[in-house]
């Protein structure tokens, strides 16, 4: 029980370095996007982005409701972790219209294509959007751990 317990919390935290450095990676390269030979970086950051949001989700759902941390009710009652979990849902709200055109993308090229990139600005707004969110999410695990 001790190794799931301390692995998922290593992951859990491994995903936050991981998601932070990705996001901000993604909306540079977005920023700076001035045609398709950057999609590349695009790619690369939007793919750990990905890595760190699957892991987020998957280690967090089983430390809250997996019974190897504090217990389903004690996070179900703390309003740091209901906080914390509304600002996950906003991140996602804001990560719709990204994931989905970055999907498009990817198909475009595949098909030899070359996609219209004018929204790429658009993109980097919204994802460097969901830095000051996540920033947050740690303060609000930080209360959450502790009781506060
Ligand atoms: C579905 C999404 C998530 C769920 C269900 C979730 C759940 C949890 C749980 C149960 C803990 C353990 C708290 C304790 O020790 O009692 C935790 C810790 C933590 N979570 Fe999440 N989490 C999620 C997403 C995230 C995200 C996106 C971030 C970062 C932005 C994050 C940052 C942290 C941090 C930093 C801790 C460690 C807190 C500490 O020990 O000081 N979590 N999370």
């Amino acid at each position: 029980m001790f190794t799931l317990r301390f692995l998922l919390a290593v992951l859990h935290l491994f995903a936050l370095a991981i998601g932070l450095a990705a996001v901000y990676g993604r909306g540079r390269a977005l920023r700076g996007l001035k045609d398709a030979t950057g999609l590349g970086g695009v790619f690369h950051a939007d793919n750990w982005y990905g890595v760190a949001a699957v892991t987020w989700i998957l280690t967090g759902l089983l430390r809250a409701f997996g019974g190897l941390e504090k217990g389903t009710e004690y996070y179900l009652e703390s309003h740091w972790f209901v906080g914390k979990l509304t600002l996950f849902g906003l991140v996602l709200v804001l990560e719709l219209k990204p994931m989905i055109t970055l999907i498009r993308w990817r198909m475009q090229l595949r098909k030899g294509l070359t996609p219209d990139l004018s929204s790429a600005p658009r993109l980097a707004r919204l994802t460097f959007a969901q830095v000051p969110l996540l920033v947050l999410m740690v303060l609000m695990a930080a209360a959450m751990a502790r009781g506060l």
